[in-house]
């Protein structure tokens, strides 16, 4: 029998109308424009605004674009897997609340929750399920408002993330398109150096947890750059050499914008050329789950039916990653949005 693989075919985004600079997040924290843009790259994040605006606002206009886009019927999509560490509620799951929003009456949906690798772990979820045969629509949409999550009182936090939202729409296809190969990790001994102490049930929201701020990120800025440089960089190299990928024959690299420093040492560290990078975190920041889907709704238009692509991100628990997909339609032809 043929082997199934599963090709993203459409891509959809949102990103919040409401945009802060560096000046602006200056008056909140004590920072400036020149050493936010030289240690993280970062000019400008998108922010949602507004009582109640949780992450499904983002994760359905993302999801209405990417139907309209794919000229999909809301009842023909089998499976919607959201990817959050920010969900509305703890439950029901956002997935259920955006597929109930967009339509996909005939769906099951859920959220799964990879910090920042989360829309890489759903991808690959997605692409099992339609490797399979079990399902032949799958959506895979990356949200987060990370926003909820900061305190403005540290600085070595607030400059780097913002809020937005990107979709992929998976469907079978043969094998010279698709998801070609995977390496995804995780290890909790990553839990003290990135975590939100108070957000669950080992430690419930108290005003006394608030007070701390416990219910804020927590990072270890530190550990967590050379994790992520060198944890990027291993699996990517890896699943390079595995694939017999030369840096000439790749289209682009397509890495978790947490830092342009972060992009640039993996970048430089593998030989791919600045070129070779997609790269839109100056602009929104880390918008956690939502980077590697805003990249590809950003560089769409760049891509080729059989381009080589490899995704690669790291993030809380610790969990990282590299996948290695071939672009199956050409960008420029994807209908548009007004
Ligand atoms: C957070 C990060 C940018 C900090 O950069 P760094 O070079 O490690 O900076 P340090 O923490 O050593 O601080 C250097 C100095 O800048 C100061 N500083 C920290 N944040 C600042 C800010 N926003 N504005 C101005 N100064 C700041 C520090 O107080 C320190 O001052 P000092 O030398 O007088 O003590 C960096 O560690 C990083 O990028 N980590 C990865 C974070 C990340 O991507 N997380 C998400 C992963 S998915």
């Amino acid at each position: 029998m043929e082997k199934i693989n599963a090709a993203i075919t459409g891509v959809g985004g949102y990103v919040p109308e409401y945009i802060m600079d560096n000046e602006e997040l200056s008056k909140l924290s004590d920072t400036n424009d020149e050493w936010i843009t030289t240690r993280i790259g970062v000019k400008t994040r998108h922010v949602l605004k507004g009582e109640e605006q949780g992450t499904s606002v983002m994760a359905i206009k993302a999801v209405e674009e990417l139907l309209f886009k794919t000229n999909t019927r809301p009842e023909e999509v089998d499976l919607l897997i959201c990817a959050t560490v920010t969900p509305d509620m703890i439950f029901p799951a956002t997935a259920n609340i955006v597929s109930h929003a967009t339509g996909l009456v005939n769906a099951f949906s859920f959220d799964l929750m990879g910090a920042c690798s989360g829309f890489l772990f759903a991808l690959q979820t997605g692409a099992t399920y339609i490797e399979t045969g079990k399902c032949k629509k799958v959506i895979i949409v990356g949200a987060d408002k990370m926003t909820s999550l900061l305190d403005y009182d540290d600085r070595t936090t607030s400059p780097i993330f913002g809020d937005g939202a990107g979709a992929v729409m998976l469907e079978p296809c043969s094998k010279e398109y698709g998801v070609q190969d995977s390496i995804l990790r995780t290890s909790g001994a990553g839990e003290q150096y990135l975590n939100i102490k108070s957000s669950g049930s080992r430690c419930p929201v108290t005003k006394e947890t608030i007070d701390k701020k416990w219910n804020r990120i927590y990072q270890d800025g530190q550990v967590v750059y050379k994790a992520a440089v060198s944890n990027m960089t291993s699996t990517t190299r890896e699943i390079m050499e595995r694939n017999n990928i030369e840096v000439g024959d790749l289209k682009y690299l397509i890495p978790h914008q947490a830092n342009k420093r972060i992009i640039d040492a993996v970048a430089s560290r593998l030989n791919i050329p600045e070129v070779k990078c997609m790269v839109n975190v100056t602009k929104y920041g880390n918008t956690t789950a939502g980077t590697l889907p805003l990249c590809l709704w950003d560089y769409e238009q760049k891509l080729r039916a059989g381009d080589k692509v490899i995704f690669t991100t790291f993030g809380g628990g610790f969990t990282w990653g590299s996948l290695y997909l071939i672009w199956a339609y050409n960008g420029r032809e994807m209908k548009k949005r007004d």
